[in-house]
């Protein structure tokens, strides 16, 4: 017979509960799901949990353990020290059905409104052809076994109801990126659809959704980021970005060491700014995404040319920049 350990389990359901304490026997190589059928047993036969696999396959045994969205079914007692409390409390970002029971159906509205893979007209099906390289970049993503520890992990929803209207989640955009990359899928704006329609321009790249996924799936790096590097143009442009932080028009004035030309002047402090960084030039204010009250971008985002706003260099500048267009000691500037 194994040693007792101390476990905390939610109990309770939509209407509030709290959090009930049990001495649990474990043996070696238990995972935290066998406790909870331990539970269910021997002490708590109403004590409900949803879970399929028991071998991180289904998805359905996503949990809190102390703190961490986690699979119940891949969680070794053994990463616990013999001493510690382990504490299990249902995802929080879904309403509870009764104890470790949420209500996922957020998922499955997300999953209905993502466009679905849209195959090519000229094709007929048993015509389509894939070679693996074309598919090497998206397969990841296939792995998902929807789990929904991303979703719940993600601030943006999870203690923000109000913004699950205009966000689909981390899931969803590595489904979006999936089918961006799929090499037969007809449609084409799938970027920007993610950025327009499933609130994409909410996520702000925490990456708390890739260190929960259990299948390893990069999602913030491989999906998110290119999504959100090609979307929306100028917005999200390291150039432009770049641009906006050290040379803007409108900043070019004398309390900022550089009159119109560009060249180094007497800075606001008196001291004349040659070299190094002009650290007491005015930082411009952060600009907000045009979001509208529904949290989705407007089309006009998306189609109009100069979509992110107006270019921070103006419409006359040819790119690379002249050194002496720039706020900091270009190399070149003195020769
Ligand atoms: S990276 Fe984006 S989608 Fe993932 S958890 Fe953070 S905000 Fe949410
Ligand atoms: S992406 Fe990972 S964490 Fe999110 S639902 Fe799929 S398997 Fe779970
Ligand atoms: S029971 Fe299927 S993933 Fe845990």
């Amino acid at each position: 017979m194994g040693a007792k350990r101390h476990f905390r389990v939610w109990r309770g359901d939509e209407t509030g509960g709290d959090l009930q304490d049990y001495q649990v026997e474990v043996n070696e190589g238990e995972v935290v799901l066998d406790i909870i059928h331990r539970l269910q047993a021997t002490e708590t036969p109403d004590l409900a949990c949803r879970w399929n696999c028991k071998a991180g396959k289904c998805g359905s045994c996503s949990m809190e353990i102390n703190g961490m969205p986690r699979l119940g079914c891949m969680t070794r007692m053994s990463t616990f020290e013999e001493s510690e409390t382990v504490t299990v409390t249902p995802l929080r970002t879904f309403p509870v059905i009764r104890d470790l029971v949420t209500d996922v159906n957020f998922n499955y509205q997300k999953a209905r409104e993502t466009p679905a893979f849209a195959p090519p007209e000229d094709l007929a099906p048993g015509e389509y052809r894939m070679q693996q390289v074309d598919v090497e970049r998206s397969q990841e993503f296939r792995k998902c076994i929807e789990c929904f520890l991303c979703q719940n992990v993600c601030h943006v929803v999870r203690d923000h109801e109000e913004n699950k209207k205009a966000f689909s989640g981390p899931r969803y955009f590595i489904r979006a990126a999936e089918l961006d990359m799929h090499p037969l899928d007809a449609k084409t704006d799938r970027k920007d659809y993610a950025q327009a329609s499933m609130g994409l321009g909410y996520c702000n790249i925490t990456k708390c959704c890739t260190e929960v996924c259990p299948e390893h799936i990069t999602i913030t790096d491989n999906a998110i980021i290119p999504m959100k590097e090609r979307v929306v143009d100028r917005r999200y442009d390291p150039i432009v970005w770049l641009g906006r932080k050290i040379f803007r028009r409108d900043q070019l004035s004398e309390g900022d060491g550089l009159g119109m030309s560009g060249l180094p002047q007497a800075d606001g402090h008196g001291a004349e700014h040659k070299s190094g960084v002009n650290w007491h030039r005015e930082v411009p204010a952060p600009q907000v995404a045009p979001v509208g009250d529904d949290g989705k971008l407007p089309i006009s985002e998306i189609t109009f040319d100069r979509a992110g706003g107006p270019s921070p260099f103006g419409d006359d500048v040819t790119f690379p920049l002249p050194p002496e267009g720039l706020n900091y000691a270009h190399p070149d500037r003195d020769k």
